[in-house]
C-alpha cells in the first residue's frame, strides 16, 4: 500500500506524462525537435567509450616500442627498464606553475642546458625529440616545463625540448613548425624518435611511454577536454610520435595552413595516402589533459586544402620547407629556436 503522499506524487506523475504524449500527439514535428535537441545535449555526457577504434592494450607496448640504441653509449651497457617505479605517484597533472620548482629544476633534474638529458646507469630505448610549436604561450610553456622533465626522466628516456617560436609575421603554421623543428632537432646525431607536442597538453598515465612505435602514433587519443573520448576516428592532432623514416616517408607536415586547423588531418590524409596505419595505445594510457586557452580562428582555407592533400604531398612539405632561424638558445630547460616561416 502506497501512503496519500506517494499516491499524490504518483498521480502528478502519471498527469505529467499524459500531457506529455497528448503534446506529442498533437504537435509531433515540435516534439521530435525537442527530443533531439536533449539527446544531442546530454551526449557529451556520455561515458569514455573503449570501442571504435583499435588500439594496443597495456601488455602489448613493450613490443610496439621500436629499439634505436644511442650510439654515443657504450654497447655493453643494460637497456633502463620501460617504466621506472616512482612514476606510480606520477597521478594528476598539475596545472598551476610552480615558480621555486621552474628555478630549482636544472639542478634537481640535473638537466643540461637547451632541456637535455640521459640515465647515466643504463641505456635508453630510444632518443628522442620533443617539439613544440609556439607562441605567446609564456604561462602554458612554464607548466608543461615543470611536467614533462619529470615524466620523461622517469622513463629513463634520452631526450631533448625544442620549443619552435614563430616571430609575430603571420598567422601561426603549427604544421611549418613541427617541420623546421624536426630539421633543426636532426642536426644533433642520434635523435631517431620525434614527438609532435602541443605545448597546452599534459599526458597523465605514467605508463604512457614517449617513445615512437613501429608505425606513427596518436598519442592524445583520449583528451579531457573531449570527455576522453576519441571525437572522430580519423583524428591525428595533439601529440603525435614519428621515427625518422616515417616521417620522412609522407614528406612531413604540409607547410600551407595558416591559422587554425587542419593540418594533423592533411597528415592523416598523408599517411592513408601510402597505406601506412596510424597506431593507438589503450585509452586509459593515452590520457591527456588540455590547459585553457580561448579558442583560435580556425583557418578558412583549411577544407579546400584538405582536399588536394594527396596531390601535394611531394611538393609541399619537408622537402620544399623554407624559413629564416632568427635566434637559436640553449635555454636552461628547452632548446629555444625563433622562426621567421615565411621569408621571401
Ligand atoms: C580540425 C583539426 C583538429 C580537430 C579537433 C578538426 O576540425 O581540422 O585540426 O585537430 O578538429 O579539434
Amino acid at each position: 500500500m502506497l501512503y496519500p503522499q506517494q499516491m499524490y506524487v504518483l498521480k502528478r506523475i502519471i498527469l505529467f506524462l499524459r500531457r506529455l504524449i497528448y503534446l506529442a500527439r498533437s504537435h509531433p514535428i515540435e516534439s521530435a525537435f525537442v527530443v533531439s535537441v536533449i539527446i544531442a545535449a546530454l551526449l557529451p555526457l556520455r561515458q569514455p567509450s573503449i570501442k571504435g577504434y583499435p588500439y594496443l592494450h597495456l601488455t602489448e607496448i613493450k613490443d610496439d616500442l621500436q629499439m634505436c640504441l644511442v650510439t654515443r653509449r657504450p654497447p655493453d651497457f643494460k637497456l633502463c627498464p620501460l617504466v621506472a617505479r616512482e612514476l606510480s605517484t606520477f597521478k594528476h597533472a598539475n596545472i598551476n606553475i610552480n615558480d621555486s620548482l621552474l628555478q630549482e629544476m636544472p639542478v634537481k633534474f640535473k638537466i643540461q642546458s637547451g632541456g637535455r638529458w640521459f640515465p647515466k646507469n643504463c641505456s635508453s630505448w630510444q632518443r628522442v625529440a620533443v617539439i613544440v610549436p609556439y607562441r605567446n604561450r609564456e604561462n602554458q610553456l612554464k607548466v608543461f616545463l615543470q611536467h614533462m622533465h619529470p615524466f620523461l626522466q622517469a622513463q629513463r628516456l634520452d631526450y631533448g625540448i625544442f620549443v619552435i617560436e614563430q616571430s609575430e609575421k603571420h598567422s601561426f603554421n603549427r604544421g611549418k613548425l613541427f617541420n623546421i623543428g624536426y630539421l633543426e632537432a636532426s642536426k644533433e646525431p642520434d635523435f631517431c624518435c620525434f614527438i609532435f607536442h602541443d605545448v597546452d597538453l599534459l599526458p597523465e598515465s605514467p605508463q604512457h611511454i614517449y617513445g615512437c612505435s613501429e608505425e606513427p602514433r596518436h598519442m592524445c587519443s583520449a583528451l579531457d577536454s573531449f570527455r576522453y573520448v576519441l571525437p572522430y576516428p580519423e583524428l591525428f592532432g595533439g601529440v603525435v610520435a614519428f621515427t625518422k623514416e616515417q616521417f620522412s616517408n609522407v614528406n612531413g607536415f604540409s607547410n600551407m595552413y595558416f591559422g587554425w586547423g587542419g593540418e594533423d588531418d592533411d597528415l592523416y590524409e598523408r599517411l592513408c595516402s601510402k597505406q601506412i596505419r596510424v597506431r593507438r595505445w589503450a585509452p586509459e594510457i593515452s590520457r591527456y589533459t588540455m590547459l585553457y586557452h580561448a579558442k583560435e580562428i580556425p583557418n578558412p582555407t583549411r577544407h579546400m586544402l584538405l582536399r588536394t592533400s594527396v596531390q601535394r604531398l611531394e611538393v609541399d612539405g619537408l622537402s620544399t620547407l623554407e624559413y629564416k632561424i632568427l635566434k637559436t638558445e640553449l635555454k636552461p630547460l628547452y632548446t629555444h629556436i625563433l622562426v621567421d616561416v615565411k621569408p621571401r
